[in-house]
């Protein structure tokens, strides 16, 4: 994986008395394959992480009790209680290590909520990295992912980014052997988000229904599209299961994917559950003229450009 985050290294011995900062990227997924509904109430995944360069930042100070403060996407609308996943990170890392969860945590951020890029997911990702070092515990990274599986199925990914196949539930993570590529996406960000958990319920009704597509199955096409350059073969590859529930659940989401085709994308598709979209372009330069036409088209609340992939979770 590239860009791996190292528990040994001088990043992870840092950390006496803070203040530390950790930025932490956006995911998209390259391939979403949903299996069945297990009896957990989790589908089984077989899904392509990738980290693109869209962040948010933690800084983690000391402090005599645990408080949260935020600034950026979702400031005001996202509890800032036991509720979130930030506090909820810190708490499972403390209990773990055994140390009192004492921190003063300041989140900006970039990532949109509940928009199918994984940002509160990352959020707790950059807190158990920031507070390990902030504290001190200095546990290992199998030892960090293994917490991080607990808060959230895309959690341990964050911990690690880069480019990964995720199985199980999507916690189970292994790196993606890829040839030194970056990848240039533009990011369509819609007004308001979607629930994850409806999404998923959504597709299992078309499946009952028997009006779903049949599943994706297996990563091979777009494993061996990763390991060559020319984004039009990995633009074929793409594909997300989720995609047909999101569309259900927002409509306008058609007319998205179809603003980002007319203006020239090699391929757009739903980011994980929604309603983000993201495109994949030829180059910098392309992706930079995508994002304008995608903007003048009036279908985004907001449109950006981003690469990847990019490092997780790390401090800055
Ligand atoms: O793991 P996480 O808490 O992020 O998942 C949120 C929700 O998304 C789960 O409660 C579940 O409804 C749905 N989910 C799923 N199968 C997965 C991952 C998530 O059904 N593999």
């Amino acid at each position: 994986m590239t860009e791996a985050w190292r528990p040994d290294g001088e990043d992870g011995r840092r950390g006496a008395g803070g203040p530390v900062k950790v930025r932490v990227p956006a995911k998209v997924n390259l391939h979403l394959g949903v299996g069945p509904l297990r009896r957990d109430g989790y589908h089984e995944l077989n899904t392509v992480y990738h980290a693109i360069s869209i962040y948010d930042e933690l800084t983690a100070r000391p402090g005599d009790t645990l408080t949260l403060t935020m600034e950026g996407e979702g400031a005001g609308e996202l509890a800032l209680d036991d509720s979130n996943l930030v506090i909820r990170a810190a708490h499972a890392l403390a209990g773990y290590a055994g140390v009192l969860p004492h921190a003063r945590l300041h989140l900006r951020k970039q990532i949109p909520l509940a928009g199918g890029l994984a940002g509160g997911s990352a959020d707790a990702a950059a807190t158990l990295v920031a507070c390990d070092a902030l504290w001190g515990t200095r546990l290992s990274r199998e030892e960090l992912a293994g917490i991080a599986a607990d808060l959230g199925s895309d959690v341990p990914f964050l911990i690690h980014g880069g480019t990964a196949l995720g199985t199980g539930r999507g916690e189970a993570v292994s790196p993606v052997l890829a040839r030194p590529t970056s990848w240039h996406w533009v990011v369509g960000i819609a007004d308001g988000g979607l629930s994850t958990p409806a999404a998923y319920r959504e597709l299992d009704r078309l499946r009952e229904a028997g009006t779903a597509r049949p599943p994706l199955g297996s990563t091979d096409a777009l494993l061996a599209a990763l390991r060559q350059r020319d984004p039009r073969v990995l633009a074929a590859a793409l594909g997300n299961d989720l995609q047909d529930a999101a569309l259900a659940m927002r409509p306008a989401l058609a007319d998205t994917l179809k603003a980002g085709e007319a203006a020239g994308a090699l391929a757009g598709i739903v980011s994980g559950s929604g309603p983000t979209c993201v495109f994949l372009a030829a180059d910098e330069a392309h992706a930079r003229g995508l994002a304008r036409d995608l903007t003048a088209a009036g279908v985004c609340r907001e449109v950006r450009v981003a690469h990847g992939p990019v490092a997780g979770a790390r401090i800055v």
